[in-house]
């Protein structure tokens, strides 16, 4: 197995491993030392079923439940199904996933740990994922801001209707109700610098995409905050542009990075994905 630093922000590729066979102690440190030290790591050239990709996966730690229930495999429910495909006029797999800067299930009560997309087809045309380094993020704050957020909580909330800096997207049929019915569910509250369990270091932990205010601020103190934090944390000398190669498996640390998909590309051009997520601890 070797690793290749790919990315001037974080990332490295590994090559020289064959995750559809069984894989010794050696080959999994390998891959979680190479997944600590560069928060996203693309595995190139796999050829993997959902099985194959479930028992891979799990060996990072136990699988999360997937969310979105009617886009998963029907043997395999811990793989989730992302594609902008259709089949009968009805689209096989979630078209909307990650379109603003987030990290994995931050609204829920155990964030995600880790992310892992194996490519199945990529477009012609677009369908990058961007990473941005939160270890990196965190350590170029301006002094005073790094101390005004130690200590301090933000709001994290699922539903797209509580959040006023995001949009829902108009490609997805039932994402008015689907949004509606999740205004129901619980907000989580995370300390806005967290520290990684594994490597021990400090990073940024709010999003544009979850964070919709700070415990104990006013909305305009709040605002003033986020919104400077939201435009910094993804400024380009943070970012990993991956652009996708066929038989990529690609995963990412969702304690140190965000993400999201950076689109451009457009049916019949296809872009298919199978997605697991490894679960989390809480926050701290
Ligand atoms: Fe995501």
């Amino acid at each position: 197995m070797q690793v290749n630093k790919i990315g001037a922000a974080m990332g490295a590729e590994i090559v020289g491993i064959d995750l559809s066979k069984p894989l010794d102690v050696a080959d999994v440190q390998g891959v979680l030392d190479a997944f600590h030290a560069h928060q996203v790591i693309a595995i190139r050239d796999q050829n993997l079923t959902p099985g194959q990709l479930v028992t891979f996966s799990r060996h990072l730690g136990p699988l999360e439940d997937q969310l979105n229930a009617r886009y998963t495999i029907p043997e395999h429910p811990e793989v989730l199904v992302l594609s902008n495909d259709m089949k009968d006029g009805k689209p096989v797999g979630l078209i909307d996933g990650g379109d603003y800067w987030h990290s994995d299930s931050s609204h829920r009560d155990k964030p995600s740990l880790a992310t892992i997309l194996h490519a199945k087809q990529n477009p012609k045309v677009g369908g990058d994922t961007q990473f941005a380094n939160m270890y990196l993020a965190y350590e170029k704050l301006p002094a005073d801001l790094k101390a005004r957020i130690t200590g301090l909580k933000a709001v994290h909330a699922v539903s797209k209707l509580k959040n006023k800096r995001v949009k829902v997207s108009e490609r997805r049929p039932d994402a008015k109700d689907h949004y509606e019915m999740q205004k129901a569910i619980p907000d989580q509250v995370w300390p806005m610098v967290r520290t990684h369990p594994a490597t021990g270091k400090k990073a940024l932990y709010v999003s544009e995409r979850f964070t919709v205010g700070i415990e104990g601020l006013p909305e305009a103190e709040a605002d003033e905050i986020l919104d400077f934090l939201f435009d910094h944390q993804v400024k380009p000398e943070f970012v990993y542009t991956h652009k996708w190669k066929d038989g990529d498996l690609v995963i990412w640390d969702n304690r140190a990075v965000l993400h999201r998909g950076a689109g451009g590309y457009t049916y019949p051009d296809v872009r298919t994905m199978h997605r697991t997520v490894v679960a989390g601890d809480r926050p701290y």
